[in-house]
């Protein structure tokens, strides 16, 4: 699948992100089965641990707006290589989106994909709810 609208979505996302402190901008783009776009910028906080990432935005947004399903996130930043998702956005990621294309893309637009469960791999779920 040509992931060429969503890496631009989450390359633009990036111009809007606000990383006051750590002037790291980083831009993601989720794709709904529907093929809806929901795309953020990570936001920071001056109390520093409150900031919230691109990813989970981008994911809590299109969440919030009643979406369910994914087939993909991009993520976007100013590296010359890939940005990958922390720890964190990885657990929001299987647990809400489930296995996905994770498509990383840097500023040149070059692009790597994995899927959720390379970069969670034994992860803990709902599944362990149960
Ligand atoms: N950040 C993201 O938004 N996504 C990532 O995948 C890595 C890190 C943000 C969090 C913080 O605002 C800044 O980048 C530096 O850690």
């Amino acid at each position: 699948m040509d992931y060429k609208e969503l890496t631009g979505k989450a390359l633009k996302a990036k111009e809007v992100s606000l990383p006051t402190y750590s002037n790291f901008h980083v831009g993601a783009a989720v794709l709904t089965d529907n093929n809806k776009i929901y795309s953020a910028g990570n936001i920071e906080s001056s109390s520093y641990s409150l900031t919230m990432c691109a990813e989970r935005t981008a994911i809590f947004k299109a969440i919030s707006e009643g979406e369910r399903k994914f087939k993909a996130i991009a993520i976007a930043s100013d590296l010359d290589g890939f940005c990958s998702p922390c720890g964190a956005c990885r657990q929001v990621i299987n647990d809400l989106c489930g296995e996905i294309d994770i498509v990383l893309v840097n500023k040149n637009k070059e692009t790597k994909i994995y899927k959720t469960s390379e970069m969670l791999p034994h992860a803990f779920s709902d599944d362990d709810l149960k």
